[in-house]
């Protein structure tokens, strides 16, 4: 990777031309207009040529861990210790009073939901901006999904509409930290202090992110994590939910399993009136307890390279990384978020930034879209169920309530992320992507013709 001092002179050189301003980085290696310099989609080297860290990390504690419950032959969690005890540690990782493990995120939200007896004629808040999970475990439960527009500058929910979009019916606000950064949860809470309305953290990209210092998930009624494979702690599939409620945590525990209470196997009868069968196996159990002994390395990885990165990006113009509300602590950075000014880039689309960046050797994306124009979702006014449930008008008026003016300037030609993996790259690579996105900047003009 060359020496470190010629890498990072290099990178104030690619700062200076792309910015145009950075007295941080004096030195100049490369003159403006150098082959060098050029970018990897007109025919210049690559500024990152190499591959990210992969995902996930393993050795041979996963296999051990594994090739433990093989040979146990207690695969199932019911009679057995191994989900228990990844429960156990979960706890003592996220803070929380308890844990219950669930098969994946989606049935972690759905258990809570379940829990709540959220059902027909129920309104439940979530971002426009998020995963499409957030909004099916609603629909599921024949309640209405009511978007809640996005802060440009976070990408996160915007706290300060929330308020707007509560009415008489709403039973659950659910905002997502997407790409692991807090939402504005100071806001938040205040609303359902006012309201009484209780809030459920969809946590499902956010393990060990912090809000004043503690874990999100905590701040809730109670929060749902994730660990799919894309996930910062994962186990293929898998998820789980964290209270510090203990007869809210019961609830949940026999919903996951077929309404049946108890930790132990057996056949009693909970108080619940629904339930399934959302049981996490022995397997990922015992498999999470081996990917949790590198989890808070890695965030604190994530986080020195996230920080270092916004630093550099910060000196580009037109490149805005997302805001951190003030309470955050800690980001768990599953995403890294920024946002693109084409106007900086000699009006350069961010499609075709995106194309330039990912031929640098940088893999990035557009990121989610307007979830509230998809058709699979604007469908929803004519399913036959919601229409029986809530007529017509209602669903017209759902419609109309759903406009997110702001996601739709975010999506439509500003957001950029990153992923996570990356983050688990040295410095010398996060350099890097700054260093293509300021060879990008310099030659954005040239780019757009090809
Ligand atoms: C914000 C959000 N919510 C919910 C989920 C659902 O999690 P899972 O894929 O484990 O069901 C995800 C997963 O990608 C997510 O990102």
């Amino acid at each position: 990777m060359g020496n470190k001092i010629n890498r990072r002179t290099f990178i104030g050189a690619a700062s200076v031309v792309g910015a145009g301003l950075s007295m941080e980085f004096p030195g100049i290696l490369y003159a403006s207009g150098s082959d060098k310099l050029k970018p990897a989609i007109l025919g210049g080297p690559q500024a990152h040529p190499e591959q990210f860290p992969g995902w996930p990390v393993i050795d041979q504690l996963e296999s051990k861990a594994l090739e433990e419950v093989l040979q146990s032959k207690n695969w199932c969690r019911l009679g057995s210790d191994k989900v228990s005890n990844f429960e156990t540690e979960y706890q003592k990782l996220t803070g929380a009073k308890y844990a219950l493990a669930t098969s994946c995120g989606t049935s972690a939200l759905s258990t809570v939901l379940g829990a709540l007896e959220i059902g027909p004629g129920d309104e439940v808040i979530i971002p426009v901006y998020t995963f499409i999970a957030t909004y099916n475990v609603v629909v599921l439960n024949y309640a209405l999904p009511v978007f809640v527009d996005t802060d440009i500058e976070s990408f996160q929910i915007d706290a300060n509409k929330i308020e707007a979009a509560v009415t008489r019916q709403t039973k659950v606000i659910m905002p997502v930290h997407i790409g692991g950064s807090p939402v504005d949860l100071d806001k938040i809470l205040e609303i359902s202090r006012k309201t009484g309305i209780p809030v459920i953290e969809d946590a499902c990209q956010a393990h060990l992110a912090e809000w004043r210092g503690k874990k999100v998930g905590n701040y809730g009624l109670a929060g749902a994590f994730s660990f799919q494979g894309s996930k910062n702690l994962n186990s293929g599939e898998g998820g789980a939910i964290i209270t510090n409620d203990e007869t809210f945590a019961q609830t949940c525990y026999r919903f996951h399993n077929q309404g049946q209470g108890g930790r132990v196997a057996g056949f009693n009868p909970g108080t619940g009136t629904r339930g399934t069968n959302v049981r996490l196996t022995e397997f990922q159990g015992n498999l999470l307890v081996a990917q949790m002994s590198r989890v808070i390395e890695q965030t604190n990885i994530r986080t020195q390279n996230a920080n270092y990165l916004t630093k550099m990006l910060n000196e580009i113009p037109g490149i805005t990384p997302a805001k951190l509300y003030e309470g955050t602590t800690r980001s768990a950075y599953h995403l890294y978020m920024f946002r693109y000014d084409k106007s900086q880039f000699a009006g350069l689309s961010r499609d075709k930034f995106l194309d330039a960046l990912n031929r640098e050797g940088v893999p990035c994306s557009s990121g989610y879209g307007m979830m509230n124009k998809d058709e699979y979702v604007t469908g929803l006014a004519q399913n036959k169920h919601y229409l029986n449930i809530y007529g017509e008008k209602v669903m017209n008026q759902w419609l109309e309530r759903n406009q997110c003016p702001q996601n739709d300037k975010l999506t439509t030609d500003q957001s950029v992320w990153l992923f996570q993996n990356m983050l688990l790259g040295s410095r010398t690579e996060m350099e890097q992507i700054a260093e293509a996105i300021g060879k990008i900047r310099e030659y954005a003009g040239e780019i757009k013709k090809v």
